[in-house]
């Protein structure tokens, strides 16, 4: 089992604001980064990445998970998200953090690389729909 303990928490943090610089956030001017370490131990990173027609954006979370799981990783342990403010994952990067599993630890942080909260998809998305509500109830 892989065990995390405080120095593999900053580790990570400092890995997803290493990525931040690379994030591309031309419009927004609010740089993303995020990394993701598997049940298995890989970690990928993730920036957000803007697009001059707004909505075809993604955010740094969901790149880090799309880029896991493009991979057959789908069991992830922890995901750190860093910006200038600590800000909090946006609804949609929940959402997709829900679909593999809710107890996945959540690591926010600021640009100077201080952890602001410690938290859980599970605190983060209370009564999250996933993958099983989709499975069928016996008569309907
Ligand atoms: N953003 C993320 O990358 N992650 C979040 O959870 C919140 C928002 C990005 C999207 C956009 O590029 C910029 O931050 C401002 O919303």
């Amino acid at each position: 089992m892989n065990i995390l303990n405080q120095t593999d928490n900053q580790s990570l943090i400092d890995l997803a604001n290493e990525a931040r610089k690379k994030s591309y956030a031309p419009y927004s001017h609010y740089p993303v980064g995020a990394a993701l370490r598997t049940k298995t131990g890989r970690v990928y990173t993730g920036v957000n990445i803007e697009n001059a027609a707004y909505p075809t954006g993604i955010c740094a979370e969901r790149v880090a998970i799309f880029k896991a799981v493009s991979e057959g990783e789908l069991e992830f342990d922890v995901i750190a998200v860093v910006t200038n403010n600590g800000g909090s994952p946006c609804g949609s990067c929940r959402q997709v953090m829900a679909e593999f599993g809710l107890d996945t630890i959540v690591l926010i942080a600021d640009g100077n690389g201080n952890l602001i909260e410690e938290t859980t998809v599970r605190k983060l998305l209370p009564e999250a729909f996933q993958p099983h509500h989709l499975k069928k109830r016996a008569g309907i």
